[in-house]
Parts: C-alpha cells; sequence; structure tokens
C-alpha cells in the first residue's frame, strides 16, 4: 500500500453510507494515511462530528464562512495541501454540484478550488443513480478526470435492489491506492457509456461458476472447495453493464444475481448441455471449478459400509471450456478460462491458454485463502503478455475484468470477422 504517510482530505456527503466512512477512516489511518475531513451540514444528520473527528485524530470542517477555520487555515488551502480528495458518500447533489461547478458550501467550495486528483464514491437510491440526470453529470466527471470506485449492486437502505450501494472499505482503501499510484482506469461505473446503457449493452455473455458435484451414488459426490462467488460476482457485472447474462452455475450456497438468467446444474455433463443451450454469445467465461472427473459408473442405491473398500473407476469429464473455445462457427468472440493453481500459476496459465484455445486465462493462486474467500488476486494472461490486480474484493475484481472484456471486446469487433483457428488437443 502507498498510503503511508499521503494527505488525504475526505469529504463526506450527506447519505446513509456516510457510517461506511467511519470503518473506511479508521483503515486509513491504520494505513499511515494524514486525514483532513470535511463533513457537509447534511452529513451531519447521518454520523456525528464527534465520532468522525475521534477517528480521523483531528478536526472536522464544516463551515465556509467559519472565522476560527479561516484563522486557523484558509479553505483553500485545505484541498491544495492533499495528495487525494475522497467523496464518499458522493450523493446525487454532491455529483450534481461537482459537475455544474456549484461552490456554495465548503465542500463543493474545496472541490471547485483544487486541481488535485478527486475520487468519488458515489452511494444513492437506485432510480437516482439511474436518472438520465446523473448519468450525465458522472459522464461529464469522467470526461473531467474525475476518478469512480463503485457504486455497486445490491440492497438498499430504502428497501430496493440494484445499483447505488457505496463500495465497501475494502473496496475504496483498495482504490485510494491505485488512485495514489495513478492508476487512472480504477472502477468505472459499468452503467456509464456514452451512447448506451452500459459497455455490454446488447451483448451476451454466457458465465459457468461455482463446483460440480459428481455422483458416486444416491448420497455420495466428488466435488471442490469452489464456492462460485468469483463466477456469481462477474455474472452480476456483466448485468450491471448492461449484458444479457446466462449464468450456468453448480451446487453454490448463493443468490441468484440479480438481473441475470441462473440455470442451475449438478454435474459436468449437465453443465456441458446448458452451455451448449445457452450459445451462441458473444462472451463466454467458464468460472466454474469443473471436477475433471466422475465415477464411471455411479451406483443406483447407496454403497453399504463393508470391511473392504470400494474401488471406483473414474472417468474424464468434458472440458467446457476447450469445446467453446473450439466451437467453429458458434465460438464466442471473447473465450476466457481460469486457471486456480496452487504452484508456478503463471506458467501453467499460459500453458492453458494455448491448449484450451482461449482468448484470455485469468489466473488466481489458490494456495492462499481465496476458495471460499471474499477476495482474490488474479494476473490477466493473454498471448500479449500479463496484467497483474491487486488483491481485491471478489466484486471489485469482475468489475475491472468485466471493463477488460468490454474493452477487448470492442477492439476485436474494430477488427475485420475474426477467424480463430487455434486449438488444443486436449478438448
Ligand atoms: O484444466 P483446468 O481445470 O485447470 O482449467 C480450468 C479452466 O477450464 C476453467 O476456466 C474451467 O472453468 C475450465 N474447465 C472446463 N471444463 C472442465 C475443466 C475445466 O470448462 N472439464
Amino acid at each position: 500500500m502507498a498510503l503511508a504517510g499521503k494527505r488525504i482530505l475526505i469529504i463526506i456527503g450527506g447519505g446513509i453510507a456516510a457510517y461506511k466512512v467511519l470503518e473506511l477512516i479508521r483503515r486509513l489511518r491504520e494505513a499511515g494515511a494524514e486525514l483532513r475531513v470535511v463533513m457537509t451540514a447534511s452529513a451531519k444528520h447521518f454520523v456525528t462530528e464527534l465520532s468522525v473527528a475521534s477517528l480521523a485524530g483531528g478536526k472536522v470542517f464544516g463551515e465556509l464562512f467559519s472565522l476560527t477555520d479561516e484563522s486557523e487555515m484558509g479553505h483553500i488551502q485545505l484541498s491544495r495541501d492533499a495528495d487525494l480528495l475522497v467523496v464518499a458518500p458522493a450523493t446525487a447533489d454532491l455529483l450534481a454540484k461537482m459537475a455544474q461547478g456549484l461552490a456554495n458550501d465548503l465542500a463543493s467550495t474545496l472541490l471547485l478550488a483544487t486541481d488535485t486528483k478527486i475520487l468519488a464514491a458515489p452511494a444513492m437510491n437506485l432510480r437516482m443513480w439511474l436518472h438520465p440526470a446523473t448519468q450525465r453529470n458522472v459522464t461529464t466527471l469522467r470526461n473531467d478526470g474525475i476518478l469512480f470506485v463503485g457504486p455497486e449492486d445490491g440492497d438498499m437502505a430504502c428497501g430496493e435492489y440494484g445499483p447505488g450501494r457505496m463500495s465497501e472499505p475494502a473496496t475504496i482503501l483498495a482504490a485510494i491506492d491505485r488512485a495514489l499510484q495513478g492508476d487512472t482506469t480504477l472502477a468505472l461505473p459499468l452503467e456509464i457509456s456514452a451512447k448506451s446503457g452500459g459497455l455490454l449493452a446488447g451483448k451476451r455473455v454466457v458465465i459457468t461458476s461455482g463446483p460440480t458435484h459428481e455422483p458416486i451414488d444416491p448420497v455420495r459426490y466428488i466435488a471442490n472447495r469452489s464456492s462460485g462467488k468469483q463466477g456469481h460476482a462477474l455474472a452480476g457485472a456483466a448485468a450491471a453493464a448492461g449484458a444479457d447474462v446466462i449464468l450456468v452455475s453448480g451446487p453454490v450456497a448463493l443468490p441468484d444475481p440479480h438481473g441475470v438468467d441462473t440455470r442451475h446444474v449438478e454435474t459436468a455433463a449437465e453443465m456441458r448441455a446448458a452451455v451448449e443451450a445457452a450459445l451462441p454469445a458473444d462472451i463466454f467465461i467458464g468460472a466454474a471449478a469443473v471436477a475433471d472427473w466422475r465415477v464411471a459408473e455411479a451406483a443406483k442405491d447407496k454403497i453399504k459400509k463393508s470391511p473392504k473398500a470400494p474401488a471406483f473407476s473414474l472417468v474424464e469429464n468434458p472440458d467446457i471450456l476447450a469445446m467453446v473455445a473450439q466451437h467453429g462457427s458458434m465460438r464466442p468472440r471473447l473465450v476466457i478460462g481460469f486457471a486456480a493453481e496452487t504452484s508456478d500459476v503463471i506458467a501453467h496459465a499460459q500453458a492453458k491458454l494455448a491448449r484450451k484455445g482461449c482468448d484470455l486465462i485469468i489466473a488466481n493462486d489458490v494456495s492462499a485463502d481465496v476458495m471460499g474467500g471474499d477476495e482474490n488476486q488474479v494476473t490477466i494472461v493473454t498471448e500479449m503478455g500479463l496484467e497483474t490486480l491487486p488483491r481485491l474484493p471478489k466484486d471489485e475484481v469482475a468489475r475491472r475484468l468485466t471493463l477488460r472484456f468490454a474493452e477487448l471486446l470492442q477492439s476485436l469487433q474494430a477488427v475485420a470477422p475474426l477467424a480463430k483457428t487455434r486449438g488444443g488437443s486436449d478438448a
């Protein structure tokens, strides 16, 4: 983390998500950042100045025309002194003020009176977020170079579901770190696109997720530790980007992602059939941990315990990713696989890229606490090279990967029809 000694000015807007900023402040201080905090008048309805000041370890600023504040430090100096301004929650009102260049309170004045980088973490009701006025403001702000993290899809305090939830403190912290390191591509809101309703609007995306269960008898099965969290997060992110998403899910303990056509399967054979039925597609993402083998003949009745342990003969399962990648005319424009390895992660991923005939492999080291955990650290492996993302919550990994996939699809479409001839022999 590049946070130690960095001067960060946090501007807290007036929204229910303001309570999450307390946690963000705590984490920033732990990471060694030097904080100054400004609260809008409405922010003080949601969190108290006392809690913010105690956690931030200093005075909280709020008044534009405060004689005492002004004598200690001119308000312009507040934002000039900072390495980064973070607006969280960035309410519809604050974003509108920023987009219009209004300066009628301390927060908006500081945001206008600076050329320091600004990171905004929007939070609002989904209808406010999706309103053309807010989308227009966000497009303006993006063009002005404002960085965004979130918002996420999720349950809202008002009881609705959709985009508008402020990103979690860990995600904002990671975004702050990236912003300080000069990353200008981070976490663009996927719904935003100049012309259409999303970066993947009109595109069809098929994703596999979760483990498969291969029966031994009616009560026992072969499985693995995949939770499906990353695959499901990708399905949610692709849907948020406007894609028509079919998620073929093995048995998982997760709810079906919002706005996604989820088809439930148990075995690799069922997963393959469901994927075949879902094609054609523009993008295929094989995020499932498909069992490599199944028992040749599952017993019809429960196998009884006996002194002699039963012997099973295993047969190989169909490789769904390789099948899709080598599907001739039905091959999606972009075929993406995952490589979960415990050693030589990149070398294995590069070999897999060639063997399976896909365009990208997302490599992740599952020797750490990744399988079943909430965070992931991935490297995007292509024929052109590697791109390593930092360790991030799986939702944020999904958002960033989806952005990359959308960019790649756009660049492929700019090229004449692609004749894919690459392929492997282990299909
Ligand atoms: O060969 P390996 O299992 O390591 O490859 C992992 C990638 O291949 C993942 O994207 C996974 O979804 C996909 N796969 C598949 N069908 C299999 C095995 C793996 O689609 N039978």
